[in-house]
Parts: structure tokens; C-alpha cells; sequence
């Protein structure tokens, strides 16, 4: 099941607008509506104004109706495999759960995989949420 998201991710990448970092990164989501929603980073002249490919995915899977991760895979071009950068941690975890799977991949395929907890344990709960 992880190969089709892997694939998705490595395909995203290929969009990223990365022409500052040269840093290539895709993701891949596999929603609870049972459809991959991808993103690519996209950065900006004003640096801070780019964001990662994560977002890029969540912002997908929004946008087409659906509002939990099932499982998740991130590739970066450049690096053996790609641990989400701590912002896009919270920004994952706000729609995945403790145990939801995340794929980090290279170039061949998934190389570790962790869950939401491990990636961001001890995270941020309130009682809104
Ligand atoms: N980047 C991501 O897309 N996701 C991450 O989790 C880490 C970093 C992007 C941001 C920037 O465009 C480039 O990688 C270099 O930091």
C-alpha cells in the first residue's frame, strides 16, 4: 500500500518550485476518502513567504473534501530521507492521528516508517482539539 504513496511523492516532487534551496521535496496523502492528495514545496524571492510540500498536500486534501491523513509519505531529492521540518509536523498531526503511518522515503522507495506519535510526540492538546 505504501509503494502507490511513495510513487505519488516522488511524482509531486517533480513540481516543486524550488529554484532558491534547490531542494526538491514531494508528499503524499492517502485521505480517509481513499484518494492520494499530493503537494510539492514552493518557495518564494521573499524567502520566508515559501512554504514546504507538506501543506502543499494538506492544502490538496482540503481542497477536495476530505479531512483525515491515513497515512502519509514525504521524499526529498537531495537528502537519504526526509524528516518533516517541526512546523510541518504540527501542521500533519492537526489532521492524522497517534498511530497514522508516515513514509519517509529516497528515491527507490519508503526507508522508515514512523507514526505521528514518534514524529511529534508530546505534542500540543488543548480541549478544543
Ligand atoms: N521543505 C519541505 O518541503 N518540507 C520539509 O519538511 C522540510 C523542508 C522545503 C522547504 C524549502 O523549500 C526546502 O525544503 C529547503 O528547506
Amino acid at each position: 500500500m505504501s509503494h502507490d504513496l511513495f510513487e505519488a511523492a516522488r511524482g509531486a516532487m517533480a513540481f516543486a518550485h524550488a529554484p532558491y534551496s534547490k531542494f526538491p521535496v514531494g508528499a503524499a496523502i492517502r485521505a480517509e476518502d481513499g484518494r492520494v492528495y499530493t503537494g510539492a514545496n514552493i518557495e518564494n524571492l521573499s524567502f520566508p513567504q515559501g512554504w514546504c510540500a507538506e501543506p502543499t498536500a494538506i492544502g490538496a486534501m482540503i481542497m477536495g473534501g476530505a479531512k483525515k491523513i491515513v497515512e502519509m509519505a514525504v521524499i526529498a531529492e537531495k537528502l537519504p530521507l526526509c524528516p518533516p521540518c517541526g512546523g510541518c509536523r504540527q501542521k500533519i498531526s492537526e489532521f492524522a492521528g497517534k498511530d497514522t503511518k508516515i513514509y519517509l522515503c529516497d528515491e527507490t522507495g519508503v526507508k522508515k516508517t514512523m507514526t505521528m506519535e514518534e514524529l511529534l510526540p508530546f505534542s500540543f492538546e488543548t480541549e478544543l482539539g
